[in-house]
């Protein structure tokens, strides 16, 4: 199967299983379940949650038991970017395609909808199976420790604090390793645990996740700084006009291309235990080194 239609497929898989797993619209109150599936359902790309199928996969084990997890992942990262885009945030107009949250819903709802899906995460993964060696208090630890204060928010916070400062390689490092690695370490590891996968297995994909998120935000920071918004469905420019800390900033646009090859070559290497089980692993990280949104 090509890359373009394992995406597609697993996409719509994960988009089928998220739409059976939210609260329909009409549920009340209405405003909060419309604002949840409004961004949720507004067109991203699936990479967390297609990782986390493909990882499944590559540990010889089916999509089905992995769904739980994959949704969770989702659900987490888009209520990540629905608090990233806030006005005391980053404060962005544009995500996904369309205004933000707190554009169509104002910021009370917008904040909500963020908590509401954090938390929709845990109820979702709650009734993930388990496995020989994983019990579901083993994938919601997993999850937990991922999006909370020594990692996703960690890195949310390091990178507020890295406005309008200088910053060294070591701190970008580890604000891209929080913010976006940990997210993307966690939903390829929950889809290997939903496989039963060995401790080794686990280690290689963790070591393939750290270079593949890192490569991802430092291609997220190229792109903020060379396409144009309608192409990435959110503002472009953003990062200089807040004095983010990104690698074009600290390094040159050149030199963070150099960067970002070379973590997606070092996330090839992690992924030799796998053998060609990983060939969809190995075609996603080609893809996200040369996307254009
Ligand atoms: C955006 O993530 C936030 C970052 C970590 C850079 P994505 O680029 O995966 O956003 P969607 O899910 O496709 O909208
Ligand atoms: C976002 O990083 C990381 C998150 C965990 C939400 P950015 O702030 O660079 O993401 P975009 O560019 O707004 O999507
Ligand atoms: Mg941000
Ligand atoms: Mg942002
Ligand atoms: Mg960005």
């Amino acid at each position: 199967m090509s890359l373009e239609t394992y995406l597609q497929s697993r996409s719509k898989t994960v988009d089928a299983a998220l739409n059976r797993l939210l609260p329909k619209a009409t549920v009340k109150p209405a405003t909060i379940h419309r604002a949840m599936r409004y961004s949720l359902f507004a067109g991203g790309k699936r990479l967390r949650p297609i990782a986390c199928l493909a990882a499944a996969e590559a540990c010889g084990g089916k999509i089905e038991p992995a769904l739980p997890a994959a949704c969770a992942v989702e659900c987490i990262h888009t209520y990540s970017l629905i608090h990233d885009d806030l006005p005391c945030m980053d404060d962005d107009d544009f995500r996904r395609g369309r205004p933000t949250s707190h554009k169509v819903f104002g910021e009370g709802v917008a904040v909500l909808a963020g908590d509401a899906l954090l938390t929709q995460a845990f109820e979702i993964l709650a009734t993930a199976r388990e496995t020989p060696r994983y019990k579901t208090r083993d994938l919601l630890h997993e999850l937990a420790v991922a999006a909370g204060s020594r990692q996703l928010i960690a890195g949310q916070v390091a990178d507020l604090e890295a406005e309008a400062k200088e910053s060294t390689r070591a701190e970008l490092r580890f604000i891209h390793e929080a913010k976006t690695a940990a997210m993307i370490i966690a939903s390829l590891r929950l889809g290997a645990m939903s496989a039963n996968a060995t401790p080794a297995k686990l280690t290689a994909l963790t070591r393939f996740g750290r270079n593949l998120g890192l490569a991802f935000q430092v291609i997220d920071d190229i792109l903020d700084v060379t396409q144009t918004s309608e192409k990435l469905g959110k503002s472009a420019g953003k990062d200089l006009t807040a004095q983010k800390t990104t690698y074009p900033a600290l390094i040159g646009l050149d030199a963070a291309r150099r960067e970002a090859r070379r973590l997606t070559k070092s996330s090839h290497d992690s992924l030799r235990p796998f053998g060609s089980k990983a060939d969809q692993l190995h075609a996603l990280a080609d893809h996200l080194l040369t996307r254009e949104f």
